[in-house]
This record gives structure tokens, sequence and C-alpha cells, in this order.
């Protein structure tokens, strides 16, 4: 009996990956053998079999600490999406945090990005032409699915960060947006995330940070109490608080600081003024929701950061205030070439670095 049933397989609409799978090394979490497919599962030599369902390859079971957020993509599936909004915030912010380097060489580049959700950076990540395997913990895979349905430029896979189903060092690009500090140990997730990337790729990644303001509010307090509801119910409660509360905020927006003090829902004004009011509304009940159900909330300064990321032999660490908090990126040092290596065996991104 396969240890990792995740129930049956259905395999009729996402990609075949009995047909072809030549994007992606997969390797057992446990074992780091590979993995085969017969078009229902992917299996070990030691008789592990991740079950190939609606596509995507489960290598975690759904209801983990991140449930919340896997009905939350579910039920906001489009709302931060570019081509939504019509404006280029997610679009920018993958810019900035990959700097122009890189952003300008992701065509043809292998992106593993961690934590989709509905993915706001896949639809980036594709657009700029890199081949992105996308992974979750939980059934925002489904949502990332149905917004960006798996072809050979795109591979989605349900896995945690911390057990990846992959040999390791392999991605040109690591990309990992608002994730890390909804993690048990953000060290760890770092760690984690690091060990993915290749000689010379690079790791782009972001960080809450401490924020008087966040203290001094509600949140807290009505997070201390929403985040122990079920999945469902935490929905339900913050779609009500937010329906409530909503007409306060949009009318007496000149009062916003004083009303972010006093009411827990998340507006965007001032971040985002270019937001029309229907999309204002829209990332209110998406991120009152995000930022009261989650389970781990870690701050950590751009010093920390920067260590961390020293600390695991990264080199060209950079880490900045700006976006959620604190964003950085760093390159996996890149291994001195042979003299006989063709020059086509290194990737785009990896030659970058080393010309640099
Ligand atoms: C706040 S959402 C951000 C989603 C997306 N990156 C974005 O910015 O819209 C955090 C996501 O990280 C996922 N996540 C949390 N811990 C994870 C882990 N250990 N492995 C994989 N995904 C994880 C959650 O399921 C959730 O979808
Ligand atoms: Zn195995």
């Amino acid at each position: 009996m396969p240890e990792h049933e995740t129930g049956p397989a259905d395999n009729r609409i996402g990609y075949d990956f009995a047909v072809s799978d030549s994007l992606t090394a997969w390797a057992c979490p446990d074992h780091g053998t590979p993995l085969h497919s017969n078009g229902a599962a992917l299996t070990c030599e030691h008789n592990h079999a991740f079950f190939i369902t609606n596509g995507i390859p489960r290598f975690v079971q759904t209801g983990s600490y991140a449930a919340s957020f896997g009905s939350q993509w579910l039920k906001y599936r489009q709302t931060q999406l570019d081509s939504f909004t019509g404006e280029r915030l997610s679009t920018d912010r993958a810019r900035r945090c990959l700097g122009e380097q890189t952003w300008s060489r992701l065509q043809g580049a292998h992106v593993l990005e961690c934590g989709c959700g509905a993915g706001r950076f896949t639809e980036v990540l594709l657009a700029q032409g890199a081949t992105v395997m996308s992974i979750d913990m939980t059934e925002a895979v489904e949502a990332d699915q149905a917004n960006f349905p798996q072809n050979d430029q795109h591979r989605i896979a349900q896995a945690d960060i911390l057990k990846l189903p992959f040999v390791g060092r392999g991605f040109d690009v690591v990309f990992c947006l608002g994730v890390i500090q909804h993690t048990p140990v953000p060290e760890q997730t770092m760690a984690a995330l690091f060990e993915q990337v290749r000689p010379g790729g690079l790791l782009a990644i972001d960080h809450y940070t401490y924020r008087l303001g966040y203290f001094l509010s509600t949140q807290p307090i009505v997070r201390a109490v929403l985040r122990r509801l079920s999945a469902e119910r935490g929905l339900k409660a913050t779609d009500r608080m937010v329906r409530t509360l909503w007409p306060i905020h949009s009318r007496l927006r000149k009062y916003r600081k004083l009303l972010n003090r006093v009411s827990p829902v998340y507006t965007y004004f001032d971040q985002f003024p270019e937001l029309s009011d229907e999309h204002q509304r829209a990332w209110a009940f998406l991120d009152t929701h995000d930022a009261l159900t989650d389970h781990y909330k870690w701050f950590r300064s751009r010093r920390q950061i920067e260590c961390a990321l020293s600390d695991l032999g990264a080199v060209e660490v950079e880490a900045w205030k700006g976006g959620n908090g604190v964003e950085a990126r760093c390159r996996r040092p890149a291994t001195r070439r042979s003299a006989c290596a063709p020059d086509d065996e290194q990737s785009a991104v990896t030659r970058t670095s080393t010309e640099a």
C-alpha cells in the first residue's frame, strides 16, 4: 500500500505527466531517489507513491497549518492578478526583487516559485518567458492551475518547501514572495529555498518586518481569535467583518490613519492609490483574511535577513526595506568552470552571474 496516498488519482484536467515531463527531475522527498511517472502517480524505488490528482502531483496532504491560505486562494482566485486589476503591482514587485539583470534574462530560465498561492507571480514569471515550477502546500495549487494551466512552460506540485521533491541545486532562480513569514521557522525555510538554487543562480525573497503600527492596531487581538477558527469559519468571519466595516473605510477615507488603529480591516488606499474603488474593496476582503487568519506571522529586520542569507553561504546578498517589509536577493557561489565544459552547459542566468 502506498505510504503517501492522497486519494484516487484523476489526471483528466492537468498536464499528462506520462507523456512528457522533461522539465522536471522529480526526486522522492524522503529518499532523494528519482521518481518515475506512470501517469497516475510518481513512484520511487522504495515503493513510495505520490498520486497525481487533477493533473497535479501531491507530495503533502491538505489541511496543514496553512489550510486557511488554501481556502483563501480558491475564493479570491483572481483578485491580485495584474491581468485582473489592469495594474502592474505584481510585475513591479517581482521585477524589483529579482533585480534588472535577472529580470532581463528570465527567458528560458528555470524558476522554482514557492508558495505560489493563486499565481499572481506565476503570471509575471510566465509572461517573462521563464519555465516555472510552482509549488504550494495547500489546495491553492488548484487556483494556480485554474488561472495558469500546466503546459510545457509551467508545472505545478502540491509540496512543502521543507520537503521538496527535487534533487536540489537545480533551479536558475528560486522565487518566494509573501511566504516565509508564514512558515514555522523562517531561517529553516530560507535554508530549504537556498538549497534549490543552482551554483551561480539567484534566490529572491521577502519577509514581514517589525512595524509599530501593527502592534498598536487591533489586528493582533482579532487575529488571536480568528486564527483558531477552521478555514471555512475564518473566511466567513472576515467576510462579515469587511462587509460591515468597508462602507465606513470607504466614506471616511481621509481619516484612514485613525480608522486603521481601531478597525482590523486591511486597506490599500495609501500603498496602492492607483487601484480603483472596486479593486480596493476586493483587496480589502482578501488581505483582511490573509492578515487575520495566518497561523504563523514572523517579523525580521533587514539585518536579520541579510545575516541569515550570508550564514547560508550566499554571495551578493542584498536586502532592503520595501514592499511588505524586507526584500532580498542573493546568489549561490558559482562553481569554477572546467576548461572542458561546453559553454551551453550553463544557463542564461548562471552565465550572467559568472560574467558579472
Ligand atoms: C500569503 S500567501 C502568498 C501567495 C503568493 N506567493 C502571493 O504572494 O500571492 C502564502 C502562501 O504560502 C504557502 N505556504 C506556506 N507555507 C508553505 C510551505 N511550507 N510550503 C509551501 N507553501 C507554503 C501558503 O499555502 C500560501 O499559499
Ligand atoms: Zn521514496
